[in-house]
C-alpha cells in the first residue's frame, strides 16, 4: 500500500484472551470463529509491534490511530504506542462503557473496554464535537464573564454601571473520553453472529471526530467489517483487512446492504433524565438551543447569538397570561444586561410591539421551525 495515504486507522486485534472465539449468525446458523492463542506476553506484544509500526507508514501525517482492547492488554498496548507513536502524540485513552446484567461475579462488573487514540504528529485532523451541558449546570450562570480580582480569586466581572457583564453564547463542552455506547444486543438486526463484533455507532464517533466525507479509513483487522461499514454510511472511503475468508466474505454481505441499530438508550439518553415539563419540550425540541434549568424566567439558550448578543427563550406556559411570562421572563434578564429575550406565545391573545426588523426574522425562522400548530 502507498506510504502516507491513510486519514484513520482503527484496529481490534485480538485482545490477549488465550481463547478461541466462536459465533454463530441466527438468521442462516453459519459460524465463526477467530482464534487468539499466544505463548505469552512477548509473543503478543511482537505480533502487535511489527503490525502497528507498519500502520505508522500508512497514516497521513494529520491522520490518527485508534487501537481497541481491554484490561487484558490495555497495558501492553500503551506500552507499544508510546515506543512507536511517541508519547508526546499520546491523545487519548477512550473508555467505551456499557450497562451489563449479571449477579454472576464476586467483585466488580467489568463494564469497559478501552481504545487508545494516537495521531501521528501534532498537526491531526480533528472536528470537535460537543455535547451539552450537564443537566446541573447553571447555563445562565456560567455566562457571565469571570475574571481574577487582585487576589487572585475569580469574581464577575462587571461595567461600569456596576452590572454583570454577559460573554458569548456558549455552545456546549467538548465531548468527554469516556463513550456510553450500549452493547449489541442478542436480537439487534445489526448483529450477524461474528464474535467480538463492534456497534456502528462506536465507529461513527471515532470516524466523525478524526476525518471527511471522501477521507480513507483502513481497518486490519476487520472481523465483521463494522468500521467499514460505518465508513461507507458516512461517505468515506474504506479498506479492510483480515485473515479470515469467512470475516471477507461477510464484510461484504454487510456492504451491500447495510443495517445500522438505533440505540433507544442514546436516542432518549439527555431527555430521559431532564425534568419532565413535556409541554416545554415538546416546543424547544426542534430550535437549536440548550437548555437553561433552575429558572423560573428563562428555559433555553439560543446556540447562535442574535444580532452579536446572547439570546434567551421562555415559553408560555398553558394557563399563564402573556404578561405574566412577560414579567417573568424581564426579572430573570435583569443581571443579563446586553442579551435579549424571546418569549414563544403559545395563546391567541393579541399583541401590538413594534420589534427590530432583524429581531422579527430570527422569530419568524423559530417559529418555522417549531412543528406543533399555534392558533397565533
Ligand atoms: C476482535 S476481531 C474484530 C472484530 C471487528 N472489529 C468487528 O466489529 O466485527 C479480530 C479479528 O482479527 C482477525 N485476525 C487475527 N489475526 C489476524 C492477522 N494476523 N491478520 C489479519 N487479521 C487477523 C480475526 O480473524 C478477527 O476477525
Amino acid at each position: 500500500m502507498e506510504k502516507e495515504s491513510i486519514d484513520l486507522i482503527y484496529l481490534d486485534p485480538p485482545f490477549f484472551k488465550n481463547k478461541k472465539f466462536t459465533g454463530i449468525s441466527s438468521s442462516d446458523l453459519r459460524k465463526y470463529s477467530f482464534d487468539d492463542f499466544w505463548k505469552g506476553s512477548d509473543d503478543y506484544a511482537k505480533f502487535l509491534f511489527d503490525r502497528i509500526s507498519l500502520c505508522k507508514g500508512l497514516l497521513k501525517k494529520t491522520g490518527s490511530i485508534f487501537v481497541h482492547c481491554d484490561t487484558s492488554a490495555v497495558h501492553i498496548i500503551r506500552n507499544i504506542m508510546n515506543i512507536i507513536f511517541g508519547e508526546d502524540n499520546f491523545r487519548s485513552e477512550i473508555i467505551w462503557y456499557y450497562k451489563r446484567w449479571s449477579n454472576a461475579k464476586k467483585g466488580l462488573l467489568n463494564s469497559h473496554q478501552n481504545i487508545m487514540f494516537f495521531s501521528k504528529t501534532k498537526d491531526f485532523k480533528w472536528n470537535q464535537a460537543l455535547v451539552d451541558y450537564s443537566e446541573t449546570t447553571n447555563l445562565d450562570q456560567i455566562m457571565q464573564r469571570r475574571k481574577r480580582n487582585s487576589l487572585g480569586k475569580t469574581e464577575y466581572e462587571k461595567d461600569l454601571s456596576g452590572e454583570i457583564v454577559i460573554g458569548g453564547v456558549k455552545k456546549g463542552v467538548p465531548l468527554g473520553d469516556v463513550w456510553e455506547i450500549p452493547f449489541l444486543n442478542p436480537k439487534a438486526k445489526e448483529r450477524t453472529g461474528y464474535p467480538t463484533q463492534k456497534p456502528i455507532l462506536l465507529l461513527d464517533k471515532i470516524i466523525q471526530l478524526t476525518t471527511d466525507e471522501g477521507d480513507v479509513v483502513l481497518d486490519p483487522f476487520c472481523g465483521s467489517g463494522t468500521t467499514l461499514v460505518s465508513a461507507k454510511l458516512l461517505n468515506r472511503k474504506y479498506i479492510g483487512i483480515d485473515e479470515s475468508g469467512d470475516a471477507i466474505s461477510l464484510s461484504k454481505e454487510r456492504l451491500d446492504s447495510p443495517i445500522k441499530t438505533e440505540s433507544h438508550l442514546m436516542k432518549k439518553g439527555k431527555d430521559h433524565y431532564r425534568p419532565k415539563d413535556e409541554f416545554v419540550d415538546n416546543i424547544l425540541r426542534d430550535i437549536n438551543c440548550s437548555r437553561v434549568n433552575r429558572n423560573k424566567g428563562i428555559d433555553a439558550l439560543l446556540k447562535d447569538e442574535v444580532m452579536g448578543k446572547p439570546a434567551f427563550i421562555k415559553v408560555q406556559r398553558e394557563n399563564e397570561s402573556l404578561e405574566y411570562t412577560y414579567g417573568l421572563m424581564l426579572s430573570a434578564l435583569e443581571n443579563k444586561k446586553g442579551s435579549l429575550g424571546i418569549i414563544i406565545q403559545t395563546d391567541d391573545s393579541k399583541i401590538d410591539i413594534n420589534l427590530d426588523s432583524q429581531i422579527v426574522s430570527v422569530c419568524r425562522t423559530i417559529h418555522s421551525q417549531i412543528k406543533m400548530k399555534f392558533n397565533s
